[in-house]
């Protein structure tokens, strides 16, 4: 099989499940995440390791990262939000981690109880004890392309967060719209902002899918040379503390893009359209994927009639 052209990093999740109202059992995330795997994706993000007051849903971290089963070339990242979420992860087998921050002001503080700047200098004594763990870090910007409590975030913000993140040895930086507010022009604009100080080579983009430009965006994106993508199975996904965010760009929707394009992701679709169905029934909400959707219709209409 060729050499995948484009990264996808499953976020549902973490990032799907962290918004969901009733709470999901650990064995059910477990076996999501390994069920992600199993359809090919590489880097699966399982959960965080934040504030349990602050996030309920994930405060089952420990517990499921004991039950995954290490694969050979599939990492299991997970978000932490200070040096109390790193050492949790690192004591719970986390080989991965990421930080997260935003270009607005107001959002962070929702988010985190921080300034920008003070999540910044929250990540430096992350940054180094990871090191010496050997854990590679991620850096998250939210809000990039708009904000739900200070509506317009300057390009330059954006362009700020991302560089300090990489210079403060994030080995990539996922650039996320939040409230998936942003146009395809705007997203390009941004990356080619962004790529100007950081390699784009280094850069992820991460469209919630609240407006129904996510997959435009991507493709705006892909054409500035963004090789690695954010997604979440069945579209789910949203964050806490923004207002109006609803869920990632599905990955089954991504992945149908990018096998369009001609372009590798090492993913086996029709799995994944299986899974994005099952974990839609488990949580009992309508799946958030349209090529899912078509695709699990086909092959149900396909399928021999056993009656
Ligand atoms: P705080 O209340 O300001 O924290 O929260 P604190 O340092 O003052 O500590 C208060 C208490 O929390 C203390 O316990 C700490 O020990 C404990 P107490 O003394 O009261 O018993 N504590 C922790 N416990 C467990 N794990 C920890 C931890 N840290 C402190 N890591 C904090 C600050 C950052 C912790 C909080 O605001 C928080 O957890 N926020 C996370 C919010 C969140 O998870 N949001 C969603 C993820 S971001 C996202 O979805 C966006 C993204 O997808 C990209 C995009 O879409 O744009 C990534
Ligand atoms: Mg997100």
């Amino acid at each position: 099989m060729s050499e995948p052209a484009i990264r996808i990093v499953e976020v549902g999740p973490r990032d799907g499940l962290q918004n969901e109202k009733a709470l999901v059992a650990t064995a059910t995330k477990v076996k999501l995440i390994h069920r992600l795997a199993d359809c090919g994706l590489c880097q699966v993000e399982a959960t965080s390791f934040v504030s349990p007051k602050w996030v309920p849903q994930l405060a089952d971290a420990e517990q499921v990262m004991a039950g995954l089963v290490p694969r050979p070339g599939v990492s299991y990242p997970v978000l932490v939000p200070n040096l109390t979420g790193l050492e949790r992860a690192l004591a719970a087998g986390a080989r991965e981690v990421a930080v997260f921050t935003a270009a607005s002001e107001a959002f962070n503080r929702r988010n985190t109880n921080a300034s920008v700047e003070e999540s910044l200098q929250r990540f430096a004594p992350v940054m180094a004890r990871a090191a010496e763990a050997g854990v590679p870090v991620r850096g998250y910007v939210s809000t990039v392309l708009g904000c739900p409590y200070q509506g317009e975030v300057p390009l330059a913000d954006v362009v700020r967060v991302a560089s300090a993140l990489h210079a403060m040895g994030c080995f990539e930086v996922s650039l996320g719209d939040t409230i998936g507010v942003g146009t395809a022009r705007r997203a390009a604009a941004m990356v080619r902002a962004v790529a100007a100080q950081v390699p784009v080579a280094q850069l992820a983009v991460h469209f919630h899918d609240t407006y129904g430009q996510a997959l435009a965006n991507i493709l705006a994106c892909l054409d500035e040379g963004v090789a690695t993508i954010d997604s979440s199975v069945a579209g789910l996904g949203g964050c806490p503390y923004a207002r109006g965010a609803t869920g990632n760009v599905a990955t089954e929707d991504v992945v149908y893009l990018l096998h369009g394009l001609g372009l590798a992701t090492g993913v086996d679709l029709e799995r994944l359209a299986a899974t994005g169905d099952w974990i839609s029934g488990v949580l009992g909400r309508g799946n958030g994927s349209r090529a899912g959707r078509a695709l699990s219709a086909r092959l149900a209409a396909q399928a021999p009639d056993t009656a």
